[in-house]
């Protein structure tokens, strides 16, 4: 299959951008022609942005793994669809051809039929980077079950909160799971998540690191038994069930300004036409190449470009169990040599930490493969920029600095690889069919132009998004008003998508960052009001407050100012204890890298914390910290400076 649709020169991208704005509709019906419908479409744009509604390819019928699997099977059964590396060097891979896949996730849809799951139903999927995990998921899609992955890295706490929204009826995971040096005990978190639960039927367990698990009666059902049920029983083929394309596909939580996260609703239709437009667009994609992805399914990265993305284009992806530092810090480079990557996407962090242990890892590696790389998740500093270009991709790759969110399924901005140019730390150009547009902080669009002679002219403000694509969010589950204010409600006719921006007049767009309260961690979501009630939580803390600061390896780190009135009295010891209730009520990734103990926060007399200030201390901008003289207690302030750390 070649990719009618690729945009091959920057003439071409100019003209489809044109197109885009000038026919949406007709834009988008002309790619969307090139996948399977069980029917086509009535209409195929029906929005407005004020309650929202969003909806595509109106009465279309089909389903996503027809397009993932299916569609190629008479063209490429034989070839890769999925390669896995196991967290361990030493331990065989395995490649999964088209082929195989299909049997796999047929097999295991009559597992999930057999065992009730039905269309509609919602299932969450908590398990470690294995191809089962792929195996799920578009099992669930081929059956019309709504999946809800969970990372692995998540805490019981967190999938109970998840599994109650959302819920779940249904749970598929695994004994453990490995990362690097670790095992994490899936089972027994799902145990601790499933306390109190009572509306779960089935929990199906994979087979892993085979550590001890408890299996309840009539509740758990070892995944490998039902396997062989169906194996005994000979049911092959499943055939796919028919979806609307404004059926829900998956669920997928994230964090926002609130402590409470939401959950992303992605539907079948426009969610496969946009991931896989962006996919064959953005990497360039060419037939037989290997493609790897460093994130985990869990996010909506390895939804999109693992998986989804990939897939449906008859592309060749990797999925690797492990991290990588671990056994060492060339792992990357030993996997691209392996499977002689041609695509590598990952994320700033992974870079700037590889960086921090210097050329050794990289030195007489065979990477000659790669031809294209990526960055996501968060801005990349130049420093990482310049040493990824150069001793990863040797000069001769172009890097796509792609800015994307959970809520827009795919890629929004970008260039386009070895198609339109790149600048370090810029996302550069809109894809065709995204329209943003700047706006201050009253919500007036500000005036901007595009100049044939561009002078470097720039402006900035809060990033928005005027006009619809297939990808967008269609509503958060269970609670649409939420969506309709967290998205659209902020500047109305607008999707608000909670970064900076700048544009320059030659059009490109650079990303500043979050403007709202939510953090980005490596490259992972996490809201401060999320943290501080996990903090607040432990026992002897009377108040928290959270911000971020500039960390070297993770971009933004946790800094948590801390009002402690308990008995302990050792600093180390009650900051461990902190860490530890965090870990408990999200997980580790939300723990703060640095705790400072305080007697107040600076609050306006209206009792609301100045966090602008908390934010400019953390940053050790101390001089400039701005008007305090409104605070209820300016003196605070000199406390917490002087207790920096
Ligand atoms: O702040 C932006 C940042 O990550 C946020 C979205 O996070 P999430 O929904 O977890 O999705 C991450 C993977 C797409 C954005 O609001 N972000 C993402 N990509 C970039 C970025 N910031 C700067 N440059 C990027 N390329």
């Amino acid at each position: 299959m070649s990719y009618p649709y690729q945009i091959n020169t920057i003439q071409e991208y100019r003209k489809e951008y044109e197109k885009s704005v000038s026919d949406p509709e007709g834009f988008w019906e002309e790619i969307a022609n090139h996948f399977t419908w069980r029917k086509k479409w009535n209409s195929v744009l029906n929005w407005n942005f004020t309650e929202p509604k969003i909806e595509w390819f109106t009465g279309a019928k089909l389903n996503i793994t027809e397009n993932c699997i299916d569609r190629h099977l008479a063209t490429k059964g034989d070839q890769p669809a999925l390669i896995w590396e196991p967290n361990d060097p030493e331990a065989h891979h395995r490649v999964f051809t088209y082929n195989t896949l299909y049997d796999k996730v047929c097999q295991f849809c009559h597992v999930l039929s057999t065992n009730g799951v039905k269309k509609g139903d919602r299932v969450l999927i908590y398990l470690g980077m294995i191809p089962r995990l792929a195996i799920a998921v578009l099992a669930c899609a081929r059956i019309g079950a709504i999946h809800s992955v969970v990372f692995g890295g998540f805490s019981a706490q967190s999938i109970a909160d998840r599994l109650r929204d959302a819920k779940a009826e249904f749970i598929i995971t695994g004994d453990g799971a490995f990362r690097g040096q670790k095992d994490i005990p899936l089972k027994s978190i799902i145990d601790d998540a499933l306390i109190g639960v009572d509306f779960v039927k089935r929990v199906i367990v994979c087979t892993r690191t085979r550590i001890g698990v408890s299996m309840m009666k009539g509740r758990d059902v070892w995944w490998e038994d039902e396997i062989e049920k169906v194996e005994t029983l000979g049911l092959k083929d499943f055939p796919a069930v028919e979806m609307d394309a404004e059926d829900p596909l998956f669920i997928l939580y994230t964090s926002g300004s609130t402590g409470k996260p939401k959950g992303v609703v992605h539907t079948c239709g426009g969610y496969m036409v946009y991931t896989n437009y962006t996919f064959v667009n953005v990497f360039n994609y060419q037939p037989g190449e290997v493609f790897f992805c460093t994130a985990d399914i869990g996010w909506i990265t390895g939804h999109s470009y693992i998986l989804y993305g990939p897939l449906s284009a008859g592309a060749t992806s990797v999925i690797f169990e492990g991290i990588p530092t671990w056994p060492n810090a060339g792992r990357l480079w030993d996997i691209i040599d392996k499977f002689k990557i041609n695509i590598l996407y990952t994320a700033p962090t992974a870079i700037r930490s590889l960086m921090s242990y210097g050329l050794d890892t990289v030195k007489e590696k065979d990477m000659s493969s790669l031809r294209v790389l990526g960055t996501v998740g968060e801005p990349i500093n130049e420093e990482a920029w310049h040493w990824y270009d150069e001793n990863i991709g040797k000069g001769n790759c172009p890097i796509v600095d792609t800015w994307w969110q959970t809520e827009t399924a795919g890629i929004l901005i970008t260039n386009l690889a070895g198609v339109t140019p790149s600048r370090p730390g810029w996302a550069t150009l809109p894809l065709p069919g995204i329209q943003p547009v700047l706006v201050d902080e009253k919500g007036d669009a500000i005036p901007f132009e595009i100049k044939d002679n561009p002078t470097g002219q720039q402006v900035s403000g809060n990033l928005c998004i005027k006009f619809p694509w297939p990808g967008l969010l269609r509503t958060t589950w269970g609670d649409h008003q939420r969506c309709r204010t967290t998205y659209f409600a902020t500047y109305p006719n607008l999707y608000f998508t909670g970064d900076g921006a700048i544009f320059e007049d030659n059009g490109f767009i650079r990303i500043t960052g979050r403007v709202d309260d939510v953090l980005n961690v490596s490259g992972h979501r996490i809201g401060t009001a999320e943290v501080e009630n996990a903090i607040n939580m432990h026992a002897g803390v009377v108040e928290s407050a959270v911000v971020g600061f500039p960390h070297d390896i993770k971009g933004q780190g946790i800094y948590a100012y801390i009002i402690y009135t308990g008995h302990q009295k050792n600093d180390d010891e009650i900051r461990r204890d902190i860490n530890m209730t965090v870990s408990r009520v999200i997980g580790a990734i939300a723990k703060p890298d640095k705790i400072q103990f305080v007697t107040g926060l600076p609050k306006t007399r209206s009792g609301k914390i100045m966090r602008r200030i908390l934010r400019k201390i953390a940053e050790n901008e101390m001089d400039n910290l701005g008007d305090t003289t409104t605070l209820l207690d300016p003196g605070v302030v000199d406390e917490i400076k002087r207790g920096k750390l």
